[in-house]
């Protein structure tokens, strides 16, 4: 039987190759892994305990947010602050960054954007949520707090991302820039195992995934577009939880479309929460991710913190001829081009 790998080993292992690594973003990766554990404990317990509901709140985008993404943010806080590494975070639950106070005089060196519990509408009905988070190196030097020009970032820094999904099986998805690899959660002797090694989204694939609801308020190109998937009599799947829908195309091919709308007329999901790390994987897989300009998102300028994006990410060849729909049929996009 082969011996298995802990999300530790592997990580611990991988610093040991680079020569210039401090060991700082190692700690960090698993500061979060460890978080995981405690929030995925909770989300497991959800249905048992009186936990779930809402809290008479609402989060910085105006929305009411479940009691489990208040704990999620909390737990990841707590073990961010006391990990030395992180010097401030940037949370789809909040709405200003928290800078971390210094350790022994020094500030961390990065800086930490995490959405704590994606696709919260679903826990009350057991469909799976997750957590995802993207790790930038701080612009300013170590000596002073962070600001919130270390948090407005493109995604082309990002020197690590990556995500859970608390679904049938607790998985650790992540990529410091060499590809990407998957952990999943032995709940026998709690640790995340090596699961999936060098993850490669396929070229092409049998899923489109988008909410096929609000077809009537996307523009002409996405309709075309979506149209010409329901002739190609590709599956529709949409879980409303990104993260469980990023995760079934980078298994197994399709593409993920959340265009704008009338009533998000930039798109509804967050670039800095959601989009940037989500495309930084499902690139590092071989895919692709754009807006539906069809710029990279990772090389979108931040301008907010909450700032809202549209995006299509997925199956290299699948973007392809989307972007072909997008420019034949959008009128704004020619001329821009011409
Ligand atoms: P939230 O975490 O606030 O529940 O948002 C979920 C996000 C994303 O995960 C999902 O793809 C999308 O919102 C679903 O939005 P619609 O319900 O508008 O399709």
């Amino acid at each position: 039987m082969q011996r298995i790998t802990t999300l530790d080993e592997f990580i611990i292992t991988r610093q040991k190759s680079y020569s210039s690594a401090t060991g700082e973003l190692t700690g960090l990766l698993r500061d979060i892994g460890l978080a995981a554990k405690i929030v995925n404990r909770e989300v497991n317990k959800a249905g048992l305990i009186n936990i779930l509901g809402k809290f008479d709140q609402e989060n910085s985008s105006g929305e009411q947010v479940a009691k489990l993404d208040i704990y999620a943010n909390d737990r990841l806080i707590e073990f961010l602050k006391t990990s030395g590494e992180c010097a401030g975070l940037a949370s789809e639950e909040l709405e200003d960054i928290i800078p971390f106070p210094a350790r022994n005089n020094k500030y961390g060196k990065y800086v930490v954007l995490v959405d704590p519990l994606d696709g919260s509408s679903n826990i009350d009905v057991n469909v799976s949520v997750g957590t995802i988070f993207g790790i930038y190196r701080r612009l300013g030097n170590e000596d002073s707090p962070v600001d919130l020009r270390d948090f407005l970032q493109k995604g082309t820094e990002l020197v690590a991302a990556g995500y859970v999904i608390y679904g049938t099986s607790t998985i650790l998805v992540y990529s410091t820039g060499d590809g990407v690899n998957g952990f999943t959660l032995d709940p026998t002797i709690g640790e995340f195992c090596l699961s999936h090694r060098d993850i490669k989204i396929p070229a092409e694939g049998p899923y489109y995934s988008v909410n096929q609801g609000y077809y009537l308020k996307f523009d002409l190109e996405m309709r075309r577009y979506i149209d010409y998937c329901s002739d190609l009599n590709l599956r529709l799947r949409y879980i409303g939880t990104m993260v469980a829908d990023i995760h079934r195309i980078l298994f197994q091919g399709g593409i993920f479309l959340y265009p704008n709308t009338r009533k998000y007329p930039k798109g509804k999901l967050r670039l800095l929460y959601e989009c940037n790390p989500l495309s930084y994987i499902v690139e590092q897989a071989g895919g692709q991710a754009v807006n539906t300009n069809l710029e990279r998102i990772l090389e979108m300028e931040p301008e907010e913190l909450h700032q809202r994006t549209s995006v299509l990410m997925g199956s290299p060849k699948m973007i392809e001829e989307m972007k072909d729909f997008v420019l034949k049929y959008s009128p704004n996009i020619h001329s821009e081009i011409e």
